[in-house]
């Protein structure tokens, strides 16, 4: 494979995921994005939403009891000679730990809205995910044609709340709940959007000039022309190096269910999102597109296709062409790693992939030995991308094999689910070093996973005994681990990677500690609240 391959090859990729609170639409957009780029014909294909057509169903009767989807796909399509690599993340807020994997997985971020909730606490937790690692964010506002928020009001919390300067790119003509359709802010035409039923095909468009917009549209078209224009001159004209630089962000308006507003999006994503960008190693190196291969690991997903257990490791690529049967090697372990059976997802779907470049993710089929953030290289030059920091954790439970004469199974499954970054494994001084592992998760559904897991998959049930704390900081100094020991209502949690957690059962016993040891060292963690 030559260079120049891999170079334009990565070039024509665009690698990113849709961020959202959950019911923003994220299904809804996704599969609206798919049927503009003819990759389904029907939507409903893909997530399999109920009233609509159901292609492929859930595969975890935890997802199926919940209507959730826990978990994670890559849907790959072309549009317009751009290979899009749309990257799902779990709806649920107890899995935004997922999330801010797949969020280091991609290239830029849409981030959804609902026009009448606005920016929500779980969007904003998310975002600060793609500010820390300077991911560029495009803003898609959806149900325009609900009633909702004034769109400049919108666009106002949005530059108030995350410090990205909005930059109109398309805006509504029309009040939300009275959608006509979409002034294109660069040239002025306006794009009408004539209905089509159920939403199930893409929204025919009819593009009208200034002219004929402004005598057809009359007063909507007036006060869409003179509000874009108001934000533009606050400083929100399209500049496309700031919103390289996560400095702003363009907003787009639509109706996902529609399937209107979408096609503009996905244009804009293909002409002046990012394409793959080197990625530093963990020396800070960047790690040249044609370099020889290397990827990292982002997810590891077990039990996705119910016919046979087994497990997906996604990875994805960072540099150099990759080619099924490539013998690579893992970084942590210096073993090498045969690349057999390597697949690419969509929904639930799989096709085996035989090459893939920079931006692209491959799921590597029963990869027993790889885990979360392990780094896999061809040639012989190791290279080694820095691990994601863990999420802050915000619950706690220690837990204890249901029949004692299975604790080795035991061990091992909670191993298994640590690897697959289920739930985060802390060892606790205060609990005795040997086994009693106490496990640690964003949200309590990461929990009845691991427990459901642990009965169906590893046939090792577990009981859980919950610890309250509710404050979690980082311990930098562990020689003062015996002051935060000492508390009634605190503890040391050490993590596998030696973090040490200092956890309070609330803000007075973490206020009460640090008046009585001032000097003690507390940080605060990625995504961590209180
Ligand atoms: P999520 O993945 O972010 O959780 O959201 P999802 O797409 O499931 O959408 C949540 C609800 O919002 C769905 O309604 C969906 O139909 C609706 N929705 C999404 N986009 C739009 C839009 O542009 N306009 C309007 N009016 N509604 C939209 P539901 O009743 O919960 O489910 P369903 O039966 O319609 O699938």
């Amino acid at each position: 494979m030559v260079a120049r391959d891999v170079l334009y090859e990565a070039a024509r990729r665009r690698t990113f995921a849709v961020i959202s609170h959950p019911d923003a639409g994220k299904s809804t957009l996704t599969e609206a994005i798919a049927l503009h780029a003819k990759a389904i014909t029907e939507a409903g294909a893909v997530h399999g939403k109920p009233g609509r057509r159901a292609v492929v169903s859930d595969w975890m009767r935890l997802e199926q009891a919940r209507g959730i989807s826990v978990t994670s796909a890559v849907l790959t399509f072309s549009y317009r000679d751009i290979l899009i690599n749309l990257v799902d993340t779990p709806g649920h807020a107890d899995f935004s730990e997922d999330t801010y994997r797949v969020v280091s997985a991609v290239d830029s971020v849409v981030m959804l809205l609902d026009a009448a909730k606005g920016l929500e606490s779980q969007t904003l937790r998310l975002f600060d995910v793609c500010r820390a690692q300077g991911i560029p964010v495009i803003t898609f506002v959806n149900k325009w044609d609900r009633p909702g928020r004034d769109a400049l009001e919108l666009c106002d919390e949005l530059a108030a709340r995350t410090g990205l300067q909005p930059m109109p790119l398309t805006w509504p003509v029309g009040p939300a709940g009275d959608f006509h359709g979409v002034l294109d802010c660069r040239d002025g035409t306006v794009v009408r959007y004539l209905r089509t039923v159920g939403g199930a095909a893409a929204a025919r468009e009819e593009r009208l000039d200034p002219t004929a917009a402004a005598a057809q549209e009359g007063a909507a078209w007036s006060v869409a022309r003179e509000e874009a224009d108001l934000l533009a001159d606050s400083g929100g004209g399209i500049g496309l190096e700031r919103f390289l630089a996560a400095e702003a962000s363009p907003v787009l308006f639509g109706a996902a269910l529609l399937n209107q507003g979408v096609r503009q999006l996905l244009d804009f994503l293909v002409d002046s999102a990012p394409a793959p960008r080197p990625r530093a190693d963990v020396t800070g190196q960047p790690r040249h597109l044609d370099a020889p291969f290397s990827a990292f690991v982002f997810k590891v997903q077990t039990g996705m296709n119910p016919a046979h257990r087994d497990q997906v490791a996604f990875a994805r690529v960072c540099s150099g062409a990759f080619e099924r049967g490539m013998v690579v090697t893992n970084t942590a372990t210096g073993r090498p790693f045969a690349t057999k059976y390597v697949q690419q997802a969509f929904g639930r779907q799989r096709s085996t992939v035989d090459v893939a470049y920079p931006g692209d993710v491959i799921g590597l089929v029963n990869a027993t030995v790889l885990r979360v953030g392990d780094t896999l290289f061809a040639g012989a030059v190791p290279v080694r991308f820095p691990r994601l920091p863990s999420f802050a954790p915000a619950c706690f439970a220690v837990a204890r094999p249901a029949d004692i004469s299975r604790a080795k199974q035991f061990h091992r499954a909670i191993a298994r689910l640590r690897a697959e970054g289920i739930v985060q494994v802390m060892r606790s001084q205060r609990r005795g070093q040997g086994g009693i592992p106490v496990l640690a998760a964003v949200g309590p559904m990461q929990f009845e996973v691991a427990l459901h897991r642990m009965e169906w998959e590893f046939a090792s049930p577990m009981t859980l005994e919950h610890l309250a704390y509710t404050v979690v900081r980082r311990l930098v100094d562990p020689g003062q681990r015996p002051l935060v020991d000492a508390g009634w209502r605190s503890e040391v949690l050490e993590r596998e990677d030696g973090t040490e957690l200092a956890v309070f059962a609330s803000q007075i016993e973490l206020a009460v500690l640090q008046r009585l040891h001032p000097h003690i060292e507390l940080d605060h963690l990625v995504g961590g609240v209180g």
